[in-house]
């Protein structure tokens, strides 16, 4: 797996990243270990979870993902070998949302046990908190960076303004600020104006923005819960619109050309952006990982891209 640069620190990190959100609760330990040996089998080194994973399932509290990663690196002693990403900021449990000083700070402490390493690689803040003023949730981020809890700052579900904002108060004080922004993204397009309630979507303006700061972007959901290759789903709301059944020919078209699964050319499609994005690759059991991993194996011609790439217009 290809390693790049994340945003403009010198880290490198895999061209692919693995979300983790429902290991150790709607996935098995067992599921959740063998996934994992596979991804880093196969050159990851990037793991993606939250503090909340995923507390919205029943029995479970939250912690879950953060937990079960502990475990698996303890086992395997591959701590040195990871790059790990966890959010603060949307509520779990009597957590609320929020970025006060406060609760970044010991939800930070709390996440840092239950993976049972020293320092967090990547800390986002996972939501912005209008009532919070800006400088106070930048400054405790740069606390746990002074003092080695965290490695780097990343945004998620920000919109522009609100990273700009952030960043722009980080440097006037000296500090850096995010280093990346994770956001909704996939190879279908939303209508404009759609709601996706807390999640944000990846925006143009947004992409621009990240090109002229060298701020790295990271796609969540990216197989629209798999999507492209479960014949009983229908597409969410947001994306039933004139644009899809277009786009998805195209893409099927692709996949069919190069034998492997629409889901693989979602992600390549990604991977292979300008700038490039890193998708959050998911998966409930092995094969639905060995079969969204085909993207390793091949790489979209131009005239592929292009054809991907082409505009549709996009109405209710
Ligand atoms: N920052 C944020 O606010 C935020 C929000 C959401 C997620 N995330 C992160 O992004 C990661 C990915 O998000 P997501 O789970 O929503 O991703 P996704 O790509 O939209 O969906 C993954 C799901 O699609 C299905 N799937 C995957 N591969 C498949 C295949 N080959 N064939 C058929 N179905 C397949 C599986 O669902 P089934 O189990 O139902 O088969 C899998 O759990 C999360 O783990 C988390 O780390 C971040």
């Amino acid at each position: 797996m290809d390693k790049i640069i994340q945003g403009d620190t010198k880290e490198q990190i895999s061209c692919l990243g693995l979300g983790t959100m429902y290991f150790g609760t709607k996935v098995d330990e067992q599921t959740s270990f063998t996934i994992l040996d596979y991804y880093t089998e196969n050159g990851g080194n990037f793991l993606d979870s939250a503090n909340k994973y995923a507390s919205w399932i029943p029995g479970f509290f939250g912690g879950e993902s953060e937990h079960l990663i502990g475990k698996w690196m303890k086992q395997k002693a591959n701590r040195e070998r990871m790059f790990i990403a966890s959010k603060v900021g949307f509520p779990y449990g009597a957590i609320p949302r929020s970025l006060k000083k406060e609760i970044i700070i010991s939800e930070c402490e709390k996440s840092l046990k239950r993976l049972g390493t020293d320092s967090i690689d990547l800390y986002y803040a996972h939501a912005y908190d209008s009532e919070t003023p800006t400088e106070e949730s930048v400054e405790a981020f740069y606390r746990l960076k002074r003092e080695g809890k965290i490695r780097f700052a990343g945004a998620s579900n920000y919109s522009s303004w609100q990273l700009s904002e952030a960043n722009t108060v980080a440097n006037q004080q000296g500090w850096e600020g995010f280093s990346c922004i994770q956001q909704q993204h996939t190879y279908l397009e939303p209508l404009l104006r759609t709601s996706f309630g807390n999640q944000v979507i990846l925006t143009p303006e947004m992409e621009k923005f990240c090109a002229v700061k060298n701020i790295r972007i990271i796609a969540y959901s990216p197989l629209l819960g798999g999507v492209y290759t479960k014949t009983d789903n229908e597409l969410p709301i947001q994306y039933q619109n004139s644009g899809s059944a277009p786009k998805l020919r195209i893409l099927n078209q692709i996949a069919g050309e190069l034998q492997v699964s629409a889901n693989a050319v979602v992600l390549a499609w990604m991977i292979q952006h300008s700038p490039s994005v890193i998708p959050l690759v998911s998966g409930s059991s092995l094969n639905q990982i060995k079969e969204n991993l085909q993207v390793l194996k091949f790489k979209l011609s131009k005239q592929q891209l292009d054809r991907l790439n082409q505009t549709i217009s996009n109405e209710a």
